[in-house]
């Protein structure tokens, strides 16, 4: 039967998918992984074709990072299993991988389509504003196919590791208008509870289309309108398009439409230019929207069920000021796309940048975000989190708090009176708050 034959592939390349060349990946998140992927993408067909009763033992859609939407369409529902194969996609250097690249694959760093590994984080690189291209900048491409040389940190730089974030639920996040977003700004703390969220407004790449959220939209110079940034550690993205489209050019040295001239070495000149035979673009327009269209209709994991010490949790949440950043939920406005329009987006963020205080600035500026500001991460699908990390837990914009608890501990800045506030609560309070945020 169609659903069998069909849904044998995407179990194998997940398996592949995870020969990541960076990440130790044990053999159990591998297995895990795999069984959700392929599980997902068979309960995806089986619902797809209608069948009533489902024939395996399939996690709950809400538990896995890799799940649809509610309410796509047969044809949505198509396109999002084609999007997750080419997500998942390992490049080779006779598909067009590098000369430099960081990894193979956007699921090797984005482990479960949940968050990555620190072995999977890479290094961005700047002289305070000045990017640095012809030093190799702004990201560290520290790997290399057979015959080119992989990038080098040079002397002198200002440096941020990145870890890779989910990308469950960016559809949605693309979806809220930029106006409920904006409404949340306070950047100069006009309501006086010291927090100044703002937003990181970027201008974008001319390429991206005017019809895209965040898109080029030319002013009466030819320049681009600013735009609200919503992607990225630091808010300095504001296109989906914009985000993919660098992210297999950048991280995986593969040209595509939108940037179609090869990233190289610049720090070696010309010698390693052969290296990379394969004609450009590399990338079919066609795979690179298969993926966008992909990401807009990946699902975020649904939280888990609510127990009185949760209730408790949630009340302290909003009580020791968690709640100032993070947004419990927005709405999205209309869309063309049933699933995504007019939906609440429960992500526990308000997207906007906050002085996070000294121990976690970067002293790296990106867009109009300074060396000190990050944007709120959403706290949605920690709850499982784990299960995609082999049991390991990374948090922050470099993975250095292996626990929500110790997340909580190195909030400085704006959110020091609200980390003060939860170190201040009793053992048991604290438990109770922990145990709410590990279970969104
Ligand atoms: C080498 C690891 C790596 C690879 C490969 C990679 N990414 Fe990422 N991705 C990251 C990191 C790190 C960030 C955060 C970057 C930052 O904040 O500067 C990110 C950010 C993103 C975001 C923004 C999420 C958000 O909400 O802010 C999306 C979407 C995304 N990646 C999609 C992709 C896609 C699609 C691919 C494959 C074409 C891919 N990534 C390949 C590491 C990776
Ligand atoms: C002033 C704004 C602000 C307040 C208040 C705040 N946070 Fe955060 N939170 C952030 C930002 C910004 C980040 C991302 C920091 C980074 O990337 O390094 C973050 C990250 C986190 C993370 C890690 C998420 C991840 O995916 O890495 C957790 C967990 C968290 N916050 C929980 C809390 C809790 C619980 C409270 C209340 C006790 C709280 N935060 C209060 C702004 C805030």
């Amino acid at each position: 039967m169609v659903k069998e034959s069909m849904a044998g592939p995407p179990a194998q390349r997940g398996a592949a998918g995870e020969r990541s060349v960076a990440g130790g990946v044990s053999p159990r998140s591998r297995g895990r992984r795999g069984l959700a992927r392929s599980a997902a993408t068979l309960a995806i067909l089986v619902a797809a074709a209608g069948c009533d009763a489902l024939t395996t033992q399939a996690p709950d859609p809400g538990d896995i990072f890799d799940g649809p939407l509610p309410g796509l369409t047969p044809e949505e529902l198509a396109a999002f299993v084609r999007g997750d194969e080419a997500f998942g996609r390992p490049f080779s250097p006779n598909e067009g991988l590098g000369p430099i690249f960081n990894n193979v694959s956007c699921a090797s760093c984005h482990s479960g389509d949940g968050r990555g590994r620190v072995e999977n984080a890479f290094t961005r690189f700047s002289i305070g504003e000045d990017l640095v291209p012809h030093l190799g900048g702004p990201q560290l491409q520290d790997k290399a196919i057979f015959g080119a040389i992989p990038e080098q940190l040079p002397p002198g730089v200002q440096t941020s590791l990145r870890l890779p974030p989910p990308v469950f639920g960016v559809g949605l996040i693309e979806a809220i208008p930029e106006e409920v977003i904006l409404a949340l700004a306070d950047p100069h703390d006009a309501n006086g509870d010291g927090i100044s969220g703002r937003p990181n407004i970027v201008v974008p790449e001319d390429f991206v289309p005017l019809d895209e959220v965040g898109g080029f939209i030319p002013d009466s110079v030819g320049a681009g309108r600013p735009q609200l940034g919503r992607f990225g550690r630091k808010g300095a993205v504001g296109s989906l398009l914009l985000q993919v489209a660098k992210a297999y050019h950048e991280d995986m040295g593969i040209t595509n439409d939108f940037l179609p001239v090869e990233n190289r070495n610049r720090q070696v000149g010309r010698v390693a230019d052969a290296a990379d035979r394969v004609p450009d673009p590399e990338l079919p327009e066609s795979e690179l929207r298969s993926v966008l269209s992909y990401l807009r209709t990946l699902a975020p994991p649904a939280p888990g069920a609510m127990t009185p010490r949760r209730e408790q949790g949630k009340a302290l949440f909003a009580s020791t000021g968690c709640t100032g950043c993070h947004t419990p939920e927005l709405r999205t406005g209309p869309s063309q796309t049933a699933a995504l329009s007019e939906k609440p987006v429960r992500l526990y963020s308000d997207l906007l940048l906050h002085d996070m205080g000294d121990a976690l600035a970067d002293g790296r500026p990106d867009g109009q975000a300074t060396g000190r500001e990050w944007k709120t991460a959403p706290l949605w699908g920690l709850r499982i989190m784990r299960e995609f990390l082999n049991g390991d837990a990374f948090l922050m914009h470099d993975g250095r708090a292996r626990s929500v608890e110790e997340a909580i501990r190195i909030h400085g800045g704006e959110a020091q009176k609200a980390r003060d506030a939860f170190l201040r609560l009793s053992p048991a309070a604290r438990a109770a708050l922990l145990d709410y945020v590990e279970s969104l």
